[in-house]
């Protein structure tokens, strides 16, 4: 997956982006990441990217046309591989590719970030993100250029940056290999529309703390059992809210009854 990200500093971005997974997931080529300066693209001598807003209040407001100019170089360079790419047998795929690029706004007023839109994310070979910064953007970048908009949670960052930072995260580590084991991320925290039980490691006693018995049975139909049920009894006591979508068969009701029954 290609990633191009739009922001006012990139220098924010390389500490985060070249360590641990995702540096791997670079290394073992899912992963390519492109930083762009919107000032770079702003005109004048004084490269101005921000105005007050039309209609006065406070803040600064990002000016459309480096956004603009600087998405459009990045839709023309794919056009552009579009035409030379056309002249080889895999016509059908890169036309695919070249619709295949959202252009996303990270601002608080987006479409809720979570696993799902993660999944949905990774499914792609491409992807822009564009950074707000201030009070926001011009409209028209809304209205005229992004073709969607997410937020990462109920509260307000100074940018977009972290918000690209935590959706290249949560992307990679879906991509095929970067987690190593097949099917890692199959298991994780939301990932089953459940929440994870407890997991323990060595040693099996610490203090006065011992590991559960059925982990250490090596019965394998126990273990996958307690974990479904420790699963199911987290997200019943932290987030019961996921209960109401989860995929959940006869055991489960019937664990969650009992929990229910112990609890009223
Ligand atoms: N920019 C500022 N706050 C944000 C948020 N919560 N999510 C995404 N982008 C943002």
């Amino acid at each position: 997956m290609r990633i191009d990200i739009l922001t006012l500093f990139p220098g924010m971005f390389p500490g985060y982006l070249n360590e641990s997974i995702l540096q791997k997931a670079q290394d073992l080529g899912q992963l390519e990441v492109h930083l762009h300066n919107i000032r770079d693209f702003a005109a004048g001598k004084h490269h101005v990217t921000d105005e007050p807003p039309f209609g006065g209040g406070g803040g600064m407001l990002l000016k459309p046309e480096p956004i603009f100019d600087a998405v459009e170089s990045l839709i023309l360079r794919q056009a552009q591989d579009k035409v030379f790419n056309l002249q080889s047998s895999e016509e059908k795929d890169q036309r695919l590719k070249i619709e295949d690029m959202p252009i996303i706004l990270l601002t608080p007023q987006g479409r809720p970030f979570s696993q799902t839109i993660a999944q949905e994310l990774s499914q792609h070979e491409r992807l822009v993100l564009l950074c707000g910064r201030y009070e926001g953007v011009d409209e028209r970048v809304r209205q005229h250029l992004v073709t969607d908009e997410i937020s990462i949670g109920d509260y307000v960052l100074t940018g977009g940056e972290l918000a690209a930072m935590v959706i290249v995260d949560a992307v990679t580590r879906l991509l095929p290999g970067v987690l190593g084991a097949e099917g890692a991320a199959e298991t994780d925290s939301h990932a089953t529309g459940l929440l994870e039980g407890p997991h323990y490691t060595k040693p099996a006693q610490f203090r006065e703390w011992t590991v559960p018995e059925v982990l250490r049975s090596g019965h394998a139909a126990n273990i996958a059992r307690w974990r479904r049920e420790e699963s199911l009894r987290r997200t019943w006591q932290r987030r019961p809210d996921l209960l109401l979508t989860a995929e959940l068969d006869e055991a489960d009701r019937w664990f969650l009854g009992k929990l229910a029954g112990e609890n009223s």
